[in-house]
């Protein structure tokens, strides 16, 4: 089979396509999209690349209708819909191809509960006057939108047609133009051949603002000041980035800041990120989570792990460059309090997966689960002290010249572990003595850490340990004079460090002195719920029920629900999230679901 661009290393597990046979190059999207009946509605043409001697073509699908099948020559081909036996695995659509179909163009719909797509009413949005929509199609959810090849190692161009209602403007996962279409249609061309799960779509009342010749930023026009201020060093952020690991690929890099329901803090769909409002701390102190997004530009993206068993690599990797992106932007010191952050978030994984040595191995082993279960901290943090191992066994001109390297090798190819192992050897450890100093395979392999890992070390949280010691010891508080200068990451490491529970007069002071419970950094907010619901801190309870109720960030509401079941407050869990569910997207409804229990 001659098809440059698509590859995949071995078979996929959560996915039902059979490229060994046929692979789709290309797909043409025409859609419209339907705010009244929550779908989208129209075609998907996809163009083949077919082994000699097939004969089907299977691909992934979960909830959709399918109208009709046809050839580039309008004959009808036969298809079935088959059950997969897992909801998150969907439906295998089988079409039969004749013997000279290059091409194939299904008429579909997506269910309105389709799990890629949150439709959200005008009061779920910033100016209550007009719905939005928006995708996450990471890791397996592309199939509930658009029948394809859904696994991260099988690419295609795309372009599409989408139809909005009038004075609504849809943004894909391609190069777009900034103008508001006076029609409601939009087209798009995504040159580069990507993966399904970096597809998306968002549709809203949006405006536009450059924040230097190719990076903007989109939100709702009254979110775009504050994010455009927040974001303001993107155009250098991306120069810092591209100088560190070679050139940045994707023409154009925006924002897109949706609205507070997104599950994730953000998604690096390429040329625009799509990021969560909870980063608008007006200080700009949480734009490291755009440092990452912009560094899956190149790990992730550009390079892409061959199968959710091989998450780490996207997001190991992504760590890794997000840092070094920050230290060369803020300093070293300030990467420090970064890497202490995520060592302390990798010890408490590590505590939760006490039971489950596996999941805590770099390779997973998730082929008969949803990868949105099993794909959790570990190739994060516990990626990216690999990454710091070799860079500490190499020296760090090597292990950029490699990484540049391995960047440009594998630009637009999927990559799995054992083939990164391959190319650490010949381009990097390349003999015995290094090889066993970083000993790679038992990091990857093996659960836990080695034993020889102590965690990075930062000053700057040295010195803030110093007064969470004398307020432990002495009972003395730090004061304002105290804490002025501390950034946001030093006050997460003293909320972090105080004992849970604290005593009620403590928290008491400390509220009124540092006014926590009111804070508009939503980091700072989710730690200080924490620690007040350990501690049947009541005062702050009202401002945390609305904090669950406006925020849908997976990672901040799972922790707190969590912490209110196992402090006793059952009650509250339960009603809070029965009245906050319908703002959460899919995604934070399956992990909550079974934690909180549905609503009756
Ligand atoms: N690609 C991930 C988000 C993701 C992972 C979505 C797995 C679905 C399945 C994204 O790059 C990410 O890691 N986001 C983090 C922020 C980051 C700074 C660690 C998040 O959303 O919190
Ligand atoms: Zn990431």
């Amino acid at each position: 089979m001659t098809n440059e661009i698509s590859q995949a290393v071995g078979p996929d597990p959560h996915s039902c396509a059979n490229p060994a046979e046929v692979r789709v190059t290309h797909l043409e999207l025409d859609l419209t999209v339907d705010f009244e009946n929550r779908k989208l509605k129209g075609s998907v043409t996809l163009q083949l690349s077919r082994a000699e001697g097939s004969t089907t073509l299977w691909l992934d699908s979960r909830l959709l209708t399918i109208h009709s099948i046809t050839s580039e020559k309008d004959e009808e081909l036969a298809y079935t819909l088959a059950e997969t036996g897992q909801a998150w695995k969907g439906e295998s659509l089988r079409i039969v191809l004749l013997s000279d179909t290059q091409v194939v163009k299904i008429e579909y719909e997506t269910h309105p509960e389709s799990p890629a797509l949150q439709w959200l009413s005008p009061s779920q949005t910033d100016d209550h006057q007009h719905p939005f929509l928006f995708s996450q199609s990471q890791a397996i959810l592309a199939r509930s939108w658009i029948p394809l090849q859904d696994g991260p190692g099988y690419r295609f161009t795309y372009s599409a047609k989408i139809k909005v209602p009038k004075g609504m403007r849809a943004l894909m996962s391609a190069p777009n133009k900034s103008g508001l279409s006076s029609t409601g249609e939009y087209s798009f061309r995504m040159p580069y051949p990507i993966p399904a799960y970096l597809l998306s779509i968002a549709v809203g009342v949006l405006d536009f603002r450059p924040l230097g010749p190719n990076t903007g930023v989109y939100a709702e026009p009254g979110v775009l000041s504050v994010a455009a201020y927040e974001f303001a060093a993107l155009q250098s952020m991306l120069e810092t980035a591209a100088k560190l690991y070679g050139p940045y690929r994707w023409d154009r890099y925006d924002l897109l800041v949706l609205p507070p329901s997104f599950p994730f803090g953000g998604m690096e769909n390429p040329c625009i990120t799509f990021v969560t409002p909870t980063i608008l701390s007006g200080d700009r102190s949480l734009v490291s989570l755009v440092a990452h997004e912009l560094a899956h530009s190149w790990s992730g993206n550009l390079v892409t792990n061959a199968t959710w068993n091989d998450f780490w690599l996207n997001e190991g990797f992504t760590v890794y460059f997000e840092r070094r992106i920050m230290e060369a932007i803020e300093g070293a010191e300030y990467a420090k309090m970064l890497a202490v952050l995520g060592w302390q978030d990798l010890q408490q994984t590590l505590k939760e997966f006490k039971g489950k040595p596996d999941a805590t191995c770099l390779k997973l082993k998730l082929s008969d689960q949803d990868p949105d279960e099993g794909m959790n901290e570990i190739a994060y943090e516990k990626g990216y002290l690999l990454l710091c191992k070799i860079e500490s066994v190499v020296g760090r001109a090597a292990m950029d010249k490699f990484l540049v390297q391995y960047f440009e090798k594998n630009a637009f190819k999927a990559i799995d572990t054992e083939g990164f192992l391959v190319q650490l050897k010949e381009l990097l450890l390349t003999d015995d003595k290094l090889w066993k100093a970083v000993s790679p395979e038992a990091w990857i392999y093996k659960p836990g850490l080695p034993k020889s890992e102590k965690g990075p070390v930062s000053a700057r949280f040295e010195a803030v340990q110093q007064v969470l010691d004398i307020q432990l010891k002495k009972g003395e508080l730090p004061t304002p004079a105290i804490t002025r200068g501390w950034s946001t990451h030093e006050w997460l490491h003293y909320l972090r460090g105080l004992p849970k529970p604290s005593p009620i007069d403590v928290l008491t002071k400390l509220d009124a002195m540092f006014h926590f419970s009111s804070s508009g950094n939503a980091e700072i907010s989710s730690a200080w719920f924490l620690l007040g619901i350990s501690s049947k801190y009541y005062p702050m309870m009202e401002s945390l029920q609305s904090f669950l109720f406006r925020t849908g960030r997976r990672k901040f509401i799972v922790p707190l629900y969590k912490s209110l079941l196992n402090a006793g407050f059952e009650d509250e869990a339960q009603s809070w999230y029965a009245e906050s569910r319908p703002n959460y997207h899919y995604v934070a409804q399956a992990t909550l679901d079974p934690l909180v229990g549905l609503p009756e």
